[in-house]
């Protein structure tokens, strides 16, 4: 697993090096979706086969993937090379309107991108109780509507992650001040993209990829295939957080937190002897 994404950073790293903005946008977004299928590939294909063999057929499809990653960057390379004076490939998207953002990043998040991804993340589960197993999934027209309605407002809603906001509301800095603060304060956040908005970017193109993969899904229902969506929403959140907002959670973070823990559980125990003495 770490080879994959280790292997696909550095496709990614030659194509940023070596290619125009806009085809380096689209690459890297090509990559981090790659790897978003790759992991759920490998995930299914452990899962399923486990052992050797499953590891055989992993590797599999990482080089077809790294395969195909690079013929990508083949095409882009190839394609003739402009002088400075020359017009730009794309010229820039115009807007019908100029984009004005109401919230900060904080609360977008909070009102919108979270509450609507439950709508696909609620929509299959399995919960084992006392009384037996207890299986959802989308019956109804209305059932599909809302996961419709979640695709759409995060394909469409990852967007607004591009209009410049403020990342919390004033005042608010995160959990950033002190030596075991794990979240970067806004004004880092804002320094990281501004440092490289190529992988802001993809972070984005890769929410959106999943609201389109939901979409199909529920074009013609297919329900098994929504654990695998709702999977790689999870991805898609996750990986932008752990880069972003809470990048110094680390193995490490927990592996002292863990030892703390059971510090203060020997101690707790420890007073507890005491007392009853
Ligand atoms: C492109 C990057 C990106 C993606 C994708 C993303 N987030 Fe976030 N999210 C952020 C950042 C950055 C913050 C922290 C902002 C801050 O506090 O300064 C955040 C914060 C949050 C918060 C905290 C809100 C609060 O009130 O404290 C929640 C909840 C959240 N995200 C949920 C989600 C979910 C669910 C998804 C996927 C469906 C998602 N995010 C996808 C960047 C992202």
């Amino acid at each position: 697993m770490r080879d994959t994404l280790a292997g696909s950073s550095l496709i990614s790293a030659v194509a940023l090096t070596s290619t125009p903005a806009a085809s380096r946008e689209a690459l890297f977004a090509l990559a981090t979706g790659w790897v978003l299928e790759l992991e759920t590939a490998l995930r299914r294909t452990s899962d399923i086969e486990g052992g050797a063999m499953g590891k055989v057929r992993a590797r599999t499809v990482v080089y077809t993937a790294s395969l195909i990653t690079v013929g990508a960057l083949v095409v882009s390379c190839s394609s003739p090379k402009r002088d400075a004076s020359s017009t730009p490939v794309a010229p820039a998207q115009e807007l019908w309107g100029d984009m004005k953002p109401v919230v900060s990043v904080k609360e977008l998040m909070r009102d919108m991108i979270d509450p609507i991804a439950d709508n696909i993340f609620d929509a299959v589960s399995t919960v084992v109780t006392q009384e037996g197993v207890i299986e959802t999934a989308p019956k109804t027209d209305e059932d599909w509507e809302k996961i419709r309605i979640g695709a759409t407002t995060l394909a469409e809603g990852a967007y607004l992650l591009k209009v410049p906001r403020p990342f919390a509301p004033p005042g608010d800095v995160n959990d950033s001040v002190g030596p075991e603060a794990t979240e970067l304060s806004p004004d880092e956040i804002l320094a990281k993209i501004k440092k490289d908005p190529v992988e802001w970017n993809a972070r984005i193109e890769a929410l959106r990829n999943v609201g389109l993969q939901v979409l199909d899904i529920v074009k013609n229902r297919r329900t098994s295939e929504l654990w695998d969506a709702s999977d790689n929403l999870d991805t898609a959140c996750e990986a932008c957080h752990r880069s972003y907002w809470y990048p110094k959670e680390t193995p490490e973070f927990y592996h002292r937190l863990d030892r703390r823990l059971e510090e203060h559980e020997r101690k707790l125990s420890a007073a507890g002897k005491d007392h009853k003495r």
